[in-house]
């Protein structure tokens, strides 16, 4: 069946007309009517109008339980009373400043104690920055130039991380170190030549590329659970195996934790008991406003001191609002609370994957903690290789069908959940998925 004749997209047809309007008026002045290129699908995006705790509403009144949460940040949902009278009390006291203020060394005092390897951290506006000072403090400190990143991973925006996310080499083929093509167009060569792109998962790729670069690397950045790359938990011996080797070889190791801090209150390295070098962190610890940082050893963050070689600059960097609103966030964000959103992860994935079986739907579902994702494909998923294989128009499907039954994941199947959600709202997410299915079904598509 052509998509635009499923059921998902007609009801989305009819159930947004307000939006359908506001993307056709809003393209006219902003490319494709939103700025974020990953927020734009077809037909077009519904436009929220508001958002309050698991809840959003857009221009035309539909009400969606939000799962989506801005890709992972929101872990209190919206508008958390704690998170909102913290930003009230900051507001009254200015919201940015020509001097530093007080507050970042609150919330670096924070970090520092949950993270055991973060003994220093620097704030600036978004993951992607965090990312890009992670990579120069390591070329500074190693005087190395090339870096290296896994399959599928996402790393945010910068130049040197915007390669190897897609076009990866299928499941079976035996590569396991390649040059990168890029994910976007504008990059510069460079972005392809000097990054190394390794196999995730495979503790013999690791091997591989640090016997054949390693002499070369500033650094290897790795998330413990890829997120845009099919939320797909490494596995222990892998990052045994990558810690080791590059401790051996003097290559930096940068954990990624912008989506996996949510983890465990150590964050995933935590969890795992890796011990990098830096760790970049962002979202989940800005209490909902824009945030990146970048921790680690002392040894490592000198080179960000005064007269050190290397600068974290943003005019907006650790302004007090983010630091006031985040600091809020983090503390509510316990054991008890982690706890609480792993089981409620534990509850959605086994839920998905009921209906799956009943159903013999061509679908898997992946996931740690309060993480998970649902995939079009029956390949074993092991890593973004086998996550890539997809169907991509079930996945619009998928995220069409649940949106029009009052459900929010990301388009391509990604859910985060938050505190205030209930065993109650899980269920209602496993239902609506069953009803999408069954339509889909109906509609001959699985
Ligand atoms: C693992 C990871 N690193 C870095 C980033 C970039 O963060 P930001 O979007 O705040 O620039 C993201 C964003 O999704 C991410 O998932």
């Amino acid at each position: 069946m052509n998509i635009e004749d499923s059921t998902a997209w007609r009801t989305w047809l009819a159930q947004n007309p307000r939006s359908r309007a506001h993307a056709e008026r809003a393209s006219r002045r902003v490319p494709s009517g939103t700025s974020r290129s990953l927020l734009r699908h077809p037909p077009f995006p519904f436009y929220v109008e508001r958002a309050a705790g698991v809840t959003s509403v857009d221009l035309d009144g539909n009400e969606r339980i939000d799962c989506h949460n801005n890709y992972t940040t929101l872990i209190h949902g919206h508008g958390h009373p704690v998170i909102r009278a913290a930003i009230e009390r900051q507001l009254a006291l200015g919201t940015t400043y020509s001097a530093p203020g007080a507050q970042e060394y609150a919330l670096a005092e924070h970090l520092c104690g949950r993270v055991n390897s973060v003994e220093q951290v620097v704030f600036n506006n978004s993951g992607t920055e965090a990312v890009m000072v992670a990579l120069r403090i390591a070329r500074a400190v190693t005087g190395r130039n090339r870096i290296a990143k896994f399959e599928g991973g996402y790393h945010g925006a910068t130049d040197f991380v915007m390669v190897g996310g897609h076009g990866l080499p299928a499941p079976d083929d035996p590569v396991r170190v390649s040059e990168p093509h890029a994910d976007v167009g504008g990059l510069p060569a460079a972005a392809s030549t000097d990054v190394v792109l390794i196999r995730y998962n495979d503790a013999e790729a690791v091997r591989e590329a640090v016997a054949r670069f390693g002499d070369e690397l500033a650094a290897i950045i790795v998330e413990p659970i890829q997120g845009a790359g099919g939320v797909i938990p490494a596995t222990a011996e892998f990052l045994h195996v990558l810690r080791e080797e590059t401790r051996r070889t003097g290559i930096v190791l940068i954990c990624d934790e912008v989506i996996t801090l949510r983890h465990a209150v150590g964050g995933a390295q935590g969890f795992y008991g890796l011990d990098p070098d830096l760790t970049t962190m962002a979202k989940i610890i800005g209490g909902g406003f824009p945030v990146g940082a970048v921790g680690g050893r002392q040894e490592f963050m000198q080179s960000l001191d005064a007269g050190g070689a290397v600068a974290n600059l943003g005019t907006f960097s650790a302004n007090p609002m983010t630091m006031a609103a985040g600091l809020a966030a983090m503390e509510l964000l316990d054991e008890a609370a982690i706890g609480h959103l792993n089981a409620l992860g534990e509850r959605v994935r086994d839920g998905l994957r009921a209906v799956i079986a009943a159903l013999g739907l061509p679908a898997q579902v992946s996931g740690a903690g309060s993480l998970f994702q649902v995939h079009w494909t029956r390949q074993p998923l092991v890593d973004a290789r086998t996550a890539e294989r997809a169907d991509p128009d079930l996945n619009l499907l998928t995220f069409l069908g649940l949106a029009n039954r009052g459900v929010q994941l990301s388009m391509r199947g990604i859910g985060a959940l938050s505190t205030p959600m209930t065993t109650a709202i899980i269920d209602t997410l496993i239902d609506a998925f069953a009803d999408t299915a069954r339509e889909l079904r109906a509609d001959g598509y699985v």
